[in-house]
């Protein structure tokens, strides 16, 4: 107890001095504590000590359990309210002042409706808890590609993760106090107001969700939850809705994409970017081991889930990953499919919605080979393998998540905090598709490429909340997250070009084809790497590839099997593209266009048009 009064005295006591002497900052914290009237405020300095003491309340207050410390060192396990467990797209809003500006697949609602609404909400919505202030840049502090902001919220299990997610602190505000840059203010509360003597409980939040941005103003206000990418708002808020409005006006790029970088056995480095839907392997690829077969190969890793890229002077893109830290899918993570992720998140880890073992350790399906004899699971009810058997009940959330610093990653990239990014030679699109889509071919060129990552489908995942298995469009993989008009957005891609010296070279990937039994019908994970290699070798003029209606696919023999035994009967039923199933995608196509159909490029057109001739 003597541990947890004291941290809660440090943090609660320094209210009223601030960390920073910018005005604007002053006044909007102050302004901001008038409306939602915590009952003390904290500036964050982002050190140790501070994340000890947070934790320590968190463990008293019921949030945390801290993990055995001899299994799990400096790890702790969080358990969300059943009805806060992923992102809420139908909650989500972009409220730029025109509807049309917001385009027609996001939520749009009128600025000042939504701006009077909100204000209803956050009014006293912060009685009886901390509001914290806490600065955060993404990409590395200083870079010239980096963004700052500042988020106040009512959630120390929000601040924490953003210390592993994103450079936080002290350093932070000294850069807000040099006025350079401009700053992204964050509003965030959980919407749990404590009356005074109220219980709190483990985790606080309302049933009612909002998460709004405000594009021209550059705001972000959350309400109501306290999970992922709803509540750590310099994630898919800021680095990517936010981001990618700033990233139009000022001619770059804010995608959902991994970086990675392949060594080969004679030390040539090629980077890629690649942008796969929510759960669809990101985290996966970009730590992926090269297979047997691939003795002298590296995968070295610099992001895993969002990359912000840019033409450099040379008229080359380059890309930083802004975070600096993983929030990865934890069921599905084991030794054999990732075990860099595994070492990265074997100690200093936050995690959330997995299963609590009797040893105080963590399990979720698919960890290991067998599941723990006994264990209590993401509601904090008892689970065995019988009663999941009897019921189905999962031990972990599937969209169960650990939060863990990307400098511990066993294959984090030596450039990986470059101020000036990597060299992005290509950029790869791909879904999760059970039939129709190939192991992989390469767009004729960068429209035809546009194309291919505009009219992306994939089936839906347990990363947002609804209907799970169902295929829909998710253009680049920015469905949820692009912030603005999606039509608008694929102009930017297309004008992107004319300002490039090098074009990237753009590929389509799917790991997720099946045969008739329902099975995969490639083992991916670590076998990717043979995909990897022909890109690689595409991008470097090095191989073949045969030229299909959708793009150019690699021969049997452009494939490198060395370690492996997959036939060439069975590569071609993975390869196949037939013309039936790809008429019926071409209607999706024009489906999505046609809802789009006012801020279409006319290359959008074009292609769609050349791809029908060519089927
Ligand atoms: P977000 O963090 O939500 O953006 O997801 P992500 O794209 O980083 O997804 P992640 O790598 O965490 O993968 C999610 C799920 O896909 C996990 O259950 C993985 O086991 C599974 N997965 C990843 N790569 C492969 C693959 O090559 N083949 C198959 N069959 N499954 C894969
Ligand atoms: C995703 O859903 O794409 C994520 C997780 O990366 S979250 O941060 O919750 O958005
Ligand atoms: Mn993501």
């Amino acid at each position: 107890m003597k541990t947890e009064t004291k941290a809660v005295s440090r943090i609660t006591r320094n209210t009223a001095v601030p960390l920073s002497e910018n005005r604007h900052l002053l006044r909007w914290v102050e302004k901001m504590a008038q409306l939602t009237k915590p009952a003390s405020i904290h500036w964050v300095d982002g050190s140790q000590r501070e994340y000890q003491d947070l934790c320590s309340l968190m463990v008293a207050s019921g949030t945390f359990i801290k993990l055995n410390d001899k299994l799990w060192p400096g790890c702790y396990y969080a358990r969300s309210d059943a009805n806060d467990v992923a992102r809420v797209e139908d909650r989500t809003y972009i409220c730029s002042l025109s509807k049309d500006s917001a385009g027609p697949t996001n939520n749009w609602e009128n600025p000042f409706d939504m701006r009077k609404k909100l204000k209803g909400l956050f009014s006293g919505a912060m009685q009886g808890r901390v509001m914290y202030v806490l600065p955060f840049s993404m990409g590395p502090i200083g870079s010239p590609m980096s963004q700052i902001g500042v988020q106040l919220t009512d959630s120390p299990y929000v601040v924490v993760n953003m210390r592993i997610m994103a450079r936080i602190g002290r350093p932070v505000f000294q850069e807000i106090d040099k006025d350079q840059k401009r700053v992204v203010p964050c509003m965030h509360t959980v919407g749990a107001p404590l009356a005074p003597r109220q219980k709190d409980v483990p985790w606080p939040c309302n049933r009612e969700k909002y998460i709004v941005h405000f594009p021209e103003t550059r705001e972000i206000w959350s309400y109501g939850s306290g999970y992922g990418g709803n509540a750590l708002l310099g994630k898919k808020c800021f680095a990517l809705r936010i981001a990618s409005n700033i990233a139009r006006d000022e001619g770059w790029m804010a995608e959902h994409m991994l970086i990675l970088g392949i060594e080969d056995p004679h030390g040539e480095k090629t980077y890629v970017a690649a942008a796969f839907p929510s759960a669809c392997g990101k985290t996966n690829f970009a730590m992926m081991v090269p297979p047997a077969g691939f003795e002298g190969w590296k995968v070295w890793t610099v992001g895993d889930d969002i990359a912000w890229i840019k033409p450099d002077a040379s008229g080359r893109l380059r890309a930083i990953n802004p975070e600096a830290g993983f929030f990865g899918v934890a069921p599905g993570t084991s030794k054999k499919t990732n075990p860099n992720a595994m070492a990265t998140l074997s100690s200093n880890t936050i995690f959330t919605n997995v299963a609590l073992t009797p040893e105080g350790g963590v399990w979720w399906e698919g960890m290991t080979d067998s599941p723990p004899a006994e264990c209590i699971d993401w509601q904090g009810r008892k689970w065995t393998p019988e009663i999941a058997q009897e019921t189905g009940a999962k031990a972990a959330h599937p969209n169960a998540r650990f939060t863990a610093p990307a400098s511990q990653c066993p294959t984090i990239d030596s450039a990986w905090e470059d101020p000036n990014g990597v060299p992005i030679s290509a950029i790869i699109f791909g879904g999760r598709r059970a039939t129709t889509m190939p192991l992989v071919y390469q767009a004729f060129n960068w429209s035809a490429g546009v194309y291919i990552g505009a009219t992306m489908g994939s089936e839906m995942t347990a990363a947002a909340t609804g209907a799970v298995g169902k295929v829909r469009r998710d253009p680049m993989a920015m469905l949820p997250f692009c912030g603005y008009h999606m039509g608008d957005y694929f102009r930017h891609w297309i004008k992107m070009q004319r300002t490039l010296a090098v074009t990237p070279r753009i590929f389509h990937v799917n790991w997720f084809r099946k045969d008739s039994d329902g099975n995969f019908q490639w083992p991916g994970f670590g076998q990717n790497m043979r995909v990897l290699k022909w890109i690689v070798d595409r991008v470097r003029g090095r191989a073949q590839g045969k030229e299909t209606p959708i793009g150019w696919t690699p021969h049997y023999e452009d494939i490198n099997w060395s370690g492996m035994d997959f036939s060439p009967e069975r590569f071609a039923q993975l390869q196949t593209v037939n013309r039936e199933a790809w008429r019926g995608e071409v209607m999706q196509h024009e489906e999505l266009f046609i809802e789009l159909h006012d801020h279409l490029p006319p290359e959008m057109v074009y292609e769609r048009e050349l791809l029908i001739c060519r089927l």
